[in-house]
């Protein structure tokens, strides 16, 4: 093996974040977590990446749950593995720019209730996005990992990667991410990129892909080879697809060479046993794609945003346009200053086209974000903004040239007097700060619960008889019997109630 690094490869498993997110619609409960909690946490991953991204606002919107009693649980179970987040600068976990009151206090909460790595990103690549995020995580102990995200277009050079990556160096970053989200990084892309970063900029650099295009595994093994620090890897049962290259091909593949990252595939086969069984139990959140995406290798655009424009046409009766649409993408990306394309901006590219071919004049029709985009309120576009489209788009409205932060008020203090007595503790407020229905309707349903002593002492009372038949052992999800009856206690405590203190979790 030619290597430029001898050391170890790293290896950060994302099974409890990125992985089910990407297959499984964000879906996995804690509760399916922490039967295997303990063993991922002997088993010598670098880091395991297990919250932030849209794990947040799903646990609250879908499962009931609370995302930070996760993260508290998480770590009690899993002592010695740093944890890691996915966090969107400016954008936190969420979908918009919020106020730096909001961002400095999430960041705070996190690493107080267990957070070590923060993976900061920002859609545009624009850093100072990422300024406030970076600055407060390292003034409060956290490891920063600055990130870059790869994408192809005109614009985008590696020297223009090295660059950005030698910026973040110099703000303060620990470490550097290289986030492909849409699966695009060629092999040889990634040696040069890698071998260019490892020379230029004396930090670890960690690599992120997915396997949408297929490309992922021989990708990661260039970079290995170039001197990457470390890979982002799923455990096999919930990898490939849309998901991250299958953590146990990799570790064979490097059995025996000097960056052998050491872990035992015995051990890996059993925990990939266990989320065979609870995979099975998400089918219904299941996506589609589950091996190569040849859209993606073709037209260079991420899984899912194809078959967003294919439902969008089919909405407008205009399915026959498609062959016009995906022309009509690559020329509003150009337009817009080739934004990478990843959420939201893939969102902004593709309902832009769609809306160009559908009412047959460019920019006649254009959605408030894309205005707002335009204006300069998500950040600064990696290009210029065509002039005849700006004109078109904002007509002689002015943009906005500074950080779009800056014109936010702070957020928090509004927060806290609209929950009105309703928060539990601080986090609460920053939940809130950030999804303020979804936050409201869940601490509401908690809050009816407290009153209820009496019915929740029997969901208690019945769920420990339950736990009894099954002998005293640890709830196994991957056993079906017990799961049914698992199901009924869940479903009994989901009336009004929570299962917490109950024995089953
Ligand atoms: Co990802």
């Amino acid at each position: 093996m030619n290597v430029k690094q001898v050391k170890p490869v790293g290896i950060t498993d994302t099974i409890l974040r990125d992985a089910h997110q990407s297959l499984l619609a964000t879906r996995m409960r804690t509760e399916d977590m922490l039967p295997v909690a303990e063993k991922l946490d002997g088993m010598g991953f670098h880091s395991l990446e297990v919250w932030g991204g849209a794990t947040f606002d799903t646990t609250y919107r879908f499962l009931d749950e609370d995302p930070w009693e996760r993260l508290r649980t998480l770590k009690k179970h899993i002592k010695k593995t740093p944890l890691q987040m996915l966090l969107r600068g400016q954008n936190v976990v969420g979908y918009r720019h919020y106020a730096d009151d909001v961002v400095e206090a999430f960041v705070t909460k996190a690493y107080e209730n267990g957070m070590d790595i923060f993976r900061i990103f920002d859609a545009l690549n624009d850093v100072r996005n990422m300024e406030t995020a970076m600055r407060v995580t390292k003034r409060v102990g956290g490891h920063v990992q600055a990130t870059i995200c790869y994408t192809i277009s005109p614009l985008h050079t590696n020297d223009g990667f090295v660059a950005m990556a030698r910026q973040l160096a110099e703000m303060g970053a620990d470490s550097i991410c290289i986030k492909d989200m849409a699966g695009l990084l060629a092999p040889y892309d990634a040696y040069d990129l890698v071998s260019k970063m490892k020379a230029e900029i004396d930090l670890p650099i960690q690599l992120h892909s997915h396997y949408t295009s297929g490309m992922a595994s021989v990708s990661y093994l260039k970079a290995i080879e170039a001197g990457v620090d470390v890979v982002d890897t799923a455990i096999s049962t919930l990898s490939l697809g849309t998901s991250q290259p299958p953590t146990e091909a990799l570790v064979a593949a490097l059995r025996g060479t000097p960056r052998d990252p050491g872990l035992d595939l015995g051990q890996l086969s059993e925990v990939a046993k266990y989320f065979a069984g609870v995979r099975k139990r998400y089918r219904a959140f299941e996506g589609e794609l589950m091996g190569v995406d040849t859209d993606v290798l073709t037209y260079q655009v991420p899984g899912g945003m194809i078959s967003n424009l294919v439902s969008q046409l089919r909405e407008q009766n205009a399915l026959d346009r498609l062959a016009e649409v995906l022309q009509e993408v690559p020329r509003v990306r150009a337009d817009l200053g080739y934004p990478p394309l990843v959420t939201p901006s893939s969102q902004f590219v593709g309902t832009q086209a769609v809306i160009n071919v559908v009412v047959g004049e460019r920019y006649k029709v254009v959605p408030k974000e894309i205005r707002a985009y335009v204006k300069g309120m998500y950040g600064r576009p990696p290009g210029s903004i065509d002039p005849e489209a700006r004109e078109k788009i904002l007509g002689s409205e002015e943009s906005i040239d500074c950080r779009p932060a800056d014109l936010l008020e702070p957020e928090l203090e509004k927060a806290a007097a609209e929950l009105d007595g309703l928060a539990r503790a601080q986090e609460d407020v920053i939940s809130y700060a950030l999804f303020p229905q979804v936050v409201k309707e869940y601490l509401e349903r908690q809050s009816v619960c407290g009153e209820n002593q009496r019915e929740r002492e029997i969901v208690a009372a019945i769920a420990a008889v339950l736990a009894q038949q099954t002998n005293g052992k640890q709830v196994s999800p991957a056993s079906g019997a017990t799961r049914t009856r698992g199901i009924t206690a869940w479903r009994l405590a989901s009336r009004g109630q929570t299962m917490r203190g109950s024995g089953w979790r």
